[in-house]
């Protein structure tokens, strides 16, 4: 059986039809930039995360890059980060001449270890960014609480939680001062190309994004501030129009596919219970269900397991025809790009750890759960 990690074909089929429309009525209309279906997405995403303004731009990368612009952060100021996230998260913050400072996460969710980010605050902190990473929030209650004690923003790089929520029922980017997203093709909500998006509950931050991300013109040929070129095209916002009506749909099926791992996974006799420890009995350590976080919602962008011998399970599953990938190979910390921090590698026990047992497994919408336990069958058969 081949059951690869993502099939993005399936989906489209779906959809196929409306995005053409969209798509043949703007090469007609020729308007490509800033248009109808930028402002209608804004419109509906905000609505979507219980935001009151959405401001759409080219990538997360360029959401984040213009959320820090946004508060001025400058050369020297310090910005706490975890250490286990996509690159972006930090490469934004050192190429504005800031300095990421990284702390651990937690073993039971990868997110960052707010206890940890308290004992980094100092007085030149200008901003908190958790992540929101594999579609879990962070844990945003204790975040919440340093940043209103300290007096610090959280702007929250929710690139991989669209639609994902807290156990309060807050939404992913409703949380922070602005919340950072995603639509990179692979993500829950992908468009067809790069783009991304700023969500914000603060009116004056919302007219600065939108000035932010056309070169901080206004109006037009007079800048108050230096911003970029980071809008989002109106082609990547018609595709996205047309598939956020099916988000939470698509969110909610990646949940039960998740469900249907777990059952397989215990069927198979490779998980007895819920933990984070490697014993006889949980071989592989899935995706941490707790009792009180019943409802928060985990839509799952990544399904990540930890395992023993992660590389060679990786090998023998490819070998059975299983795609899979590896989020995060290397703790940010030791990223060479990063060596003039000098950070303390025993700073980061879990992050270090993770990033050698972490694998991340198929969990599309679109797979079917004969491929889910095949899967699973083939992990048990490696460790046998
Ligand atoms: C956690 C995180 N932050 C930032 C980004 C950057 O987003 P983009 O690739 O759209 O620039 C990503 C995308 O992969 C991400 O997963």
């Amino acid at each position: 059986m081949k059951v690869p990690f993502f099939d993005l074909k399936i989906q489209y089929e779906s959809i196929k039809d409306e995005i053409e429309a969209s798509i043949s009525e703007i090469f007609n209309s020729q308007h490509f930039i800033l248009g109808k279906y930028v402002s209608e997405f804004e419109e509906k995403l905000a609505d979507f995360c219980s935001c009151k303004y959405a401001v759409a731009v080219s990538s997360g990368t360029d959401a984040i890059l213009a959320a820090l612009m946004a508060i001025d952060i400058k050369p020297g100021d310090e910005v706490i980060l975890p250490d286990f996230t996509f690159f972006a998260t930090a490469g934004t913050i050192a190429r504005l001449g800031a300095i990421p400072v990284f702390v651990d996460i937690l073993p039971t969710t990868y997110n960052i270890d707010p206890a940890a980010v308290r004992k980094k605050i100092t007085n030149k902190t200008k901003a908190i960014m958790p992540v929101h990473l594999f579609g879990r929030c962070a844990n945003m209650r204790e975040l919440k609480a340093i940043s209103e004690e300290f007096n610090i923003p959280i702007i929250e790089d929710a690139c991989q939680a669209i639609g994902a929520s807290c156990p309060t029922g807050k939404k992913a980017g409703s949380m922070g001062l602005m919340g950072c997203f995603s639509f990179y093709p692979t993500k829950n909500l992908g468009g067809a190309g790069d783009s991304g998006a700023i969500t914000t509950n603060d009116e004056k931050l919302y007219e600065k994004l939108k000035q932010m991300r056309n070169h901080g013109m206004e109006p037009r040929y007079c800048h108050k501030f230096v911003g970029g070129n980071f809008r989002m095209d109106e082609l990547q916002a018609a595709v996205l129009v047309n598939k956020l009506p099916n988000l939470d749909s698509w969110n909610g099926i990646r949940r039960l596919n998740a469900m249907l791992y777990r059952k397989h996974f215990i069927n198979n006799e490779l998980v007895e219970i819920d933990t984070n420890e490697f014993t006889e009995k949980n071989k592989v350590i899935i995706p941490y269900f707790f009792e009180e976080d019943r409802e928060d919602t985990h839509i799952f962008h990544q399904y990540c397991i930890r395992v023993k011998k992660r590389d060679e399970l990786k090998q023998f599953l490819a070998d059975n025809g299983i795609g899979t990938d590896i989020y995060y190979p290397i703790p940010l910390h030791r990223q060479e790009c990063f060596s003039y921090l000098n950070s303390n590698d025993a700073d980061f026990p879990i992050t270090n750890q993770v990033c050698e047992e972490i694998i991340a497994l198929p969990i599309y919408p679109e797979i079917e759960e004969p491929s889910i336990q095949y899967i699973t069958q083939k992990i048990k058969e490696f460790y046998q």
